[in-house]
């Protein structure tokens, strides 16, 4: 199968209606159950439509001959002779070699964590800091590490942004609420739009990666960017990951997402922890108050019936699923766990935009537990 998609992708790769220029080639082809994925490396002067159309193309040709496989595609940007943008001179590569440079552990960390999604806008940021702050209440020593470069969120999601100190050749992150926290929005002017070439982009990933004090925590966690990304390609080929959690929410778009982010980690072997359900449900708190109120009421018994009916239909509004019930349908499709769903919560909104993490508010201990329940998941992993 493999030897048989890897001549399939050659002759499309190399086709002259192919709309590619420049340098393109096979870097990886891997065959697991009954998925196909393929890696291919393109040069960087191609659009985002060719390499679209290109891995379409390859998809499909790959597609017809093995009609039951799912086929993913892969294509990494390359500047002519160099390796993909955001390649990590840390990892020990020698430049000239078309392998993978081999991954370094962050040195002092035990477990690192990713969380991400393809999806933007879907929670990550919200589960990093709270799982972060749920593993500190475990009792472990944690620490954040917020690599969306273009938009960090964690200084707002933290109320503040301390800048990091340095010590000796390395950067300190602050402590705050009782974990390590780094983010580029620290060091930078928050109304300053972020803007990275591929060089510096990997620049930056490298300092906050080997040029900070990471030492002495249980795990690192990392708010990953919302796509697919330099970013990720940084990460996944330079440095070792416990494994990652996708969040998403339960909308059909999303959850297509999580099928093509499962497809961004396998060819770097990074596993996937599991699937974190946010924005699963809604609780209306009025609710309550409305029962309340109606039970107050002094009603005749012609209006009992009526009464009985509305109280029925309030019933069902403990807990609506309004984007849908599709998560554990897709997790069973692409066997993964689904750690666990988060409710959507006006006070969730509101604390996280005024600083306050969740984690921290104690008056809402049923969705603390579902960053509880991430946490448990993770140590357990980390133990097994
Ligand atoms: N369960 C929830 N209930 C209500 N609001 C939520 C919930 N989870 C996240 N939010 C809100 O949704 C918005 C997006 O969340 P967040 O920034 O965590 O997502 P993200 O995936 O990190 O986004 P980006 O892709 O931009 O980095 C924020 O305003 C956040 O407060
Ligand atoms: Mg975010």
């Amino acid at each position: 199968m493999k030897e048989k998609s890897l001549h399939i992708t050659n002759a499309i790769l190399f086709d002259e209606d192919m709309p590619l220029q420049g340098d393109r080639e096979v870097r990886d082809i891997t065959v697991r159950d009954n998925i196909i994925t393929v890696t291919i490396a393109v040069s960087r002067e191609n659009t985002i439509a060719d390499r679209v159309s290109m891995e379409d193309a390859i998809r499909d040709g790959i597609q017809a001959e093995f009609p039951e496989a799912e086929v993913r595609i892969i294509s990494l940007a390359i500047d002519g002779e160099d390796e993909p943008v955001g390649n990590c001179e840390h990892g020990g590569h020698s430049g000239a070699s078309k392998e993978l440079p081999p991954k370094k552990a962050i040195p002092g960390v035990k477990h690192v964590w990713l969380v991400s999604s393809c999806k933007g806008g879907v929670g990550k940021s919200t589960v990093a800091l709270n799982t972060a702050l749920a593993l500190k209440a475990a009792g472990r020593s944690v620490a954040l590490l917020d690599l969306d470069l273009y938009g960090p969120s964690i200084p707002s999601l933290v109320g503040t942004d301390l800048p990091p100190i340095v010590v000796g050749n390395l950067i300190v992150p602050p402590e705050i609420h009782g974990i390590s926290v780094l983010s580029i929005g620290f060091m930078t002017e928050s109304t300053q739009p972020l803007m990275w070439r591929g060089p510096m982009l990997s620049g930056v990933i490298n300092q906050l990666l080997w040029e900070v004090d990471w030492s002495g925590h249980d795990d690192l966690v990392i708010d990953m960017p919302p796509g697919t990304g330099d970013t990720y390609l940084s990460i996944l080929q330079s440095i070792e990951v416990d494994a990652a959690v996708l969040v998403t929410t339960p909308s059909e778009l999303a959850l297509s997402d999580v099928r093509r982010g499962v497809g961004v980690f396998e060819p770097y072997n990074v596993p996937i922890a599991g699937v974190v359900e946010n924005m699963a449900t809604y609780n209306w708190e009025g609710r309550e108050a409305v029962l309340k109120l109606l039970d107050s009421l002094k009603i005749d018994s012609s209006s009992k019936e009526s009464l009985e009916r509305i109280k029925k239909i309030l019933e069902t509004t403990r807990s609506i699923r309004i984007f849908g019930n599709h998560t554990k349908e897709m997790c069973d499709d692409v066997k993964l766990p689904l750690i666990t769903s988060i409710p959507l919560d006006i006070a969730l909104q509101n604390d996280n935009d005024s600083g306050t993490p969740y984690m921290l508010n104690p008056k809402k201990a049923e969705i603390q537990k579902a960053f509880t329940d991430i946490a448990s998941f993770l140590i357990k992993r980390a133990n097994d």
